[in-house]
């Protein structure tokens, strides 16, 4: 019966140890303790520590006791047997107590009514502070505290207060009026308080008929007049009390290590100011009581929300680290680096590697691309040198080169102006190559002409007609600009025409019905005179060799732009295939050079007479729609002449301008510039100064003016020079008629 009871009980106590320890181990820095094992800890509001014990085996010696007295509630502290009551045990060396103040008071008669003088006597180990202050308080007094420091040495001291009236006293001041204050040396440990009277208060005893005197905390008492009297019901003041263990110093008491009162780890020896003996001290990040075996416990100084750890507070034995969780960086500290969110090592690595070979990938694109702009610039070179471009650049220093006449362009200007040679920017295919738009960073237009292939024969030519071609400044030839050198085959740059070709003119029904025969033979002279002027410009002179009416462009005037002079030249003379062999166009090919291979201007003068044919008719030079017979334009156009049926191949909305003199006259023309045999021909000075007399005499008819007679002479004379070489009295006979006709219309009109 009884068994199973024990059992139980033991149980429950062993489980009440158990949550005792565990409150006790979870709330160290709480309650830590602070008594030796099985010793009171408190009396009333009292904590003792040890040194200081209530009972036998609980205190250090016994100057450490504390008498409990529980009569009182709550229980009253005393120290050892004394009245010294203790209000606070401090284990930094102070202990709070009580001290009596002394009183002497006097009837108005003179004869004491109540005096008291009570001693302070400590025990060993203890001393009174110097914090505190000795005052005395009363208007007719003298009073002094006299008594024993350490080592048997007297010593007193004291003041003397006096006042005349109430209204000496100032509230506050303890100056020596009602009230005066003094230090107390260190090491005393007995003290006994004396008040005397000179005059037993006979002169003040209206508002004063007591002295006091105290050894207290400066700050337990204020002086105000009222202190006086109030203090009578007063007995006790809070005083401090200095502790200290051991006799010698620490180094002495280190010796023997048996009566060494630190006997905690972590735990510091320090010698007081006053007193004798040492204190001692836990080690900093500890806490708890030095004086006792294990007594100095670590400070979990991660539970204080006042660390400096922002993260990863670690408590180590006396301190703590900081130091950031797996995958941050950083010190840790709220006023540092704080903890930075890291990469892991195989983030890192991953990264590392990434890294490299996406350096390594930039390199080799590098490589390639540095390997193929290398390549670029050497072809650019080689395409330089083999497109003449050093003979070129000679030629241009030898002319005094000016980039306005002449610019040699590079591959990557003219790739920019073209868009790469977008198809967008076609605006010409043949048979010669293509012509692209392109748009300079100076903003000019050009037509960038790209042929299909050079003959390497044939540069030094090529070259010399460039540079020719360049420095015509013409208002009727397309302006080269310059060339660019760096490709496979030599582009060249011309300023762009924006009207289209006079072949599309002709050939287009609408356009072709706003070109009026006015025009036409604005045209036809324009074209004449710059031809001309290129026959004579140069030694030998240019050849244009593929006159024709898709190689005069027009701008938005009508104005005859000539172009692709000597371009022809870029092809190859290539002696086996037909259509190379003799450069041109069929259609505007003469029949003389085609047989003999000789060009000669006369050459392009044959392609224009068939130019000025399709002026006339409004018809294709060549055209297999048209029957076998009418296929070739300029045989059709001269059998419908001989036969005199020349209206019925005349353009129709040309043929009603009443210009039939006129019509006559050039459809003459044409017919001489077909004549077979090159010598036949008129030169294109010729032709170009009786078409400037026929579109003049039309002006002044139209105008219906009377014509200067300068003009009329030079009119008259220069076609003279033309008949001079004509062969045939048909056709001189009828070029010089519709000369002078025509000449004379203007005239006959005008009477
Ligand atoms: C306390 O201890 C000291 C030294 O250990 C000794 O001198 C003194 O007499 C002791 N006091 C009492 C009251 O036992
Ligand atoms: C406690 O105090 C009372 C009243 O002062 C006194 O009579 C009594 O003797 C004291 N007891 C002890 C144990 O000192
Ligand atoms: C206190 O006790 C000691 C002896 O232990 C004795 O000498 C002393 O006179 C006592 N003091 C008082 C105030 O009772
Ligand atoms: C006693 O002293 C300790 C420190 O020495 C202090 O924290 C405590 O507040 C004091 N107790 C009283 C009631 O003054
Ligand atoms: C001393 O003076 C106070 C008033 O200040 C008075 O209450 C008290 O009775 C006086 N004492 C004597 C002994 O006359
Ligand atoms: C002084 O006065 C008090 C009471 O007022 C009295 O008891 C005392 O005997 C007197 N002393 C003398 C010397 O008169
Ligand atoms: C002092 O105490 C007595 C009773 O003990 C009381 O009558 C008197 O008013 C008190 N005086 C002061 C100033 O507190
Ligand atoms: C050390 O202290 C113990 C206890 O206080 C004492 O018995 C012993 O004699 C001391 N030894 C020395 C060498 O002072
Ligand atoms: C605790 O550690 C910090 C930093 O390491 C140091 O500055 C400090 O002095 C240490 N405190 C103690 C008590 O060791």
């Amino acid at each position: 019966m009884g068994l199973p009871f024990l059992k139980t009980k033991f149980i429950l106590a062993i489980l009440l140890t158990f949550v005792s320890t565990s409150i006790s181990s979870s709330l160290p820095d709480a309650n830590f303790q602070i008594a030796k094992p099985n010793c009171e800890n408190r009396c009333g509001n009292v904590p003792i520590p040890f040194p200081f014990g209530a009972t036998e085996g609980c205190f250090y010696n016994r100057s450490f006791l504390v008498t409990c007295n529980e009569t009182f509630s709550p229980p009253k502290a005393y120290v050892t047997n004394s009245t010294i009551e203790i209000t606070n045990i401090s284990l930094e060396g102070q202990l709070r107590v009580l001290s009596y103040i002394a009183k002497d008071c006097y009837y108005q008669n003179g004869t004491r009514s109540l005096h008291n003088a009570p001693s302070i006597r400590l025990t060993w180990g203890l001393s009174i502070s110097t914090a505190n202050k000795f005052t005395v308080v009363g208007c007719d007094t003298n009073g002094f505290v006299a008594g024993w420091r350490f080592n048997n040495k007297f010593y007193r001291t004291g003041c003397n207060s006096y006042c005349g009236s109430k209204g000496d006293l100032a509230e506050g001041m303890c100056s020596g009026l009602g009230c005066c204050q003094t230090s107390i040396p260190k090491d005393v440990w007995i003290a006994e308080l004396t008040l005397q009277s000179y005059d037993q208060f006979k002169n003040v005893w209206d508002f004063n008929n007591c002295s006091y005197s105290f050894l207290a905390e400066e700050s337990a008492f204020n002086f105000t007049p009222s202190s006086l009297s109030s203090l009578r019901n007063v007995t006790s003041l809070p005083m401090v009390v200095d502790w200290a263990v051991g006799d010698g110093t620490c180094v002495e008491a280190q010796n023997n290590m048996s009566s060494y009162a630190c006997k905690s780890l972590n735990s510091k020896c320090k010698e007081p100011d006053n007193g004798y003996g040492y204190r001692c001290y836990c080690d900093e990040g500890f806490r708890g009581n030095p004086y006792l075996d294990g007594g100095c416990q670590d400070i979990d100084e991660c539970l204080d929300p006042n660390n400096k750890c922002e993260k990863g507070c670690k408590n180590i034995p006396g301190n703590y680290t900081c130091t950031c969780p797996e995958g941050y960086d950083g010190d840790g500290l709220k006023n540092g680096r704080g903890c930075i969110r890291g990469e892991s090592l195989i983030f890192k690595l991953v990264a590392g590697i990434a890294l490299g070979f996406i350096v390594l990938l930039l390199g080799a694109c590098w490589l390639y691309l540095e390997l193929k702009r290398r390549k670029l610039i050497t072809m650019k070179q080689k395409f330089f040198l083999q497109n003449g471009g050093l003979m070129l650049q000679e030629q241009l220093i030898r002319r005094d080169y000016s980039p306005d006449t002449m610019k040699i362009f590079t591959s990557a200007e003219l790739k920019k102006a073209t868009n790469n040679f977008h198809d967008d920017r076609i605006i010409g295919q043949g048979g010669f190559g293509t012509v692209y738009k392109g748009f300079l960073s100076d903003n000019r237009i050009v037509a960038i002409k790209k042929s299909k292939e050079v003959d390497p024969n044939q540069i030094e030519q090529f070259i010399n007609e460039v540079i020719v071609l360049s420095q015509i400044n013409h208002k009727n030839v397309v302006r080269l600009f310059g060339c660019c050198l760096e490709t496979q085959v030599p582009l060249l740059v011309y300023e762009f025409i924006n009207n289209g070709t006079l072949f599309e003119h002709i050939n287009n029904e609408t356009k072709a019905h706003a070109l009026s025969w006015d025009k036409r033979l604005t045209i036809a002279t324009e074209a004449a005179g710059v031809l001309a002027y290129l026959h004579s410009a140069a030694s030998p002179p240019i050849i244009h060799r593929d006159v024709k009416s898709a190689n005069i462009l027009l701008d938005n005037n009508f104005t005859a732009k000539v172009s692709d002079f000597g371009a022809s030249r870029l092809v190859p003379e290539d002696q086996t295939r037909l259509s190379t062999m003799v450069q041109g166009t069929f259609g505007y090919l003469d029949p003389e050079y085609m047989q003999t291979n000789q060009l000669t201007e006369k050459s392009d003068v044959y392609s224009y007479g068939v130019v000025l044919v399709e002026l006339l008719t409004g018809k294709k030079a060549l055209s297999y729609e048209r029957p076998e017979k009418e296929r070739n334009l300029a045989s059709y156009f001269l059998s419908r002449l001989n036969q005199g049926r020349l209206y019925q191949v005349l353009e129709d909305n040309i043929v009603s301008e009443g210009n039939n003199e006129q019509l006559m006259a050039v459809a003459m023309l044409a017919k001489r510039c077909l004549y077979v045999r090159g010598e036949d021909r008129p030169s294109m000075k010729e032709v170009a100064m009786e078409l400037e007399g026929l579109r003049l005499s039309r002006k002044h008819y139209s105008l219906q003016t009377q014509p200067n007679a300068e003009v009329m002479e030079s009119l008259l004379f220069r076609p003279m020079n033309g008949f001079a070489k004509g062969e045939g009295n048909t056709v001189g006979t009828g070029g010089y008629d519709s000369m002078r006709d025509h000449i004379q219309l203007p005239m006959g009109g005008g009477r």
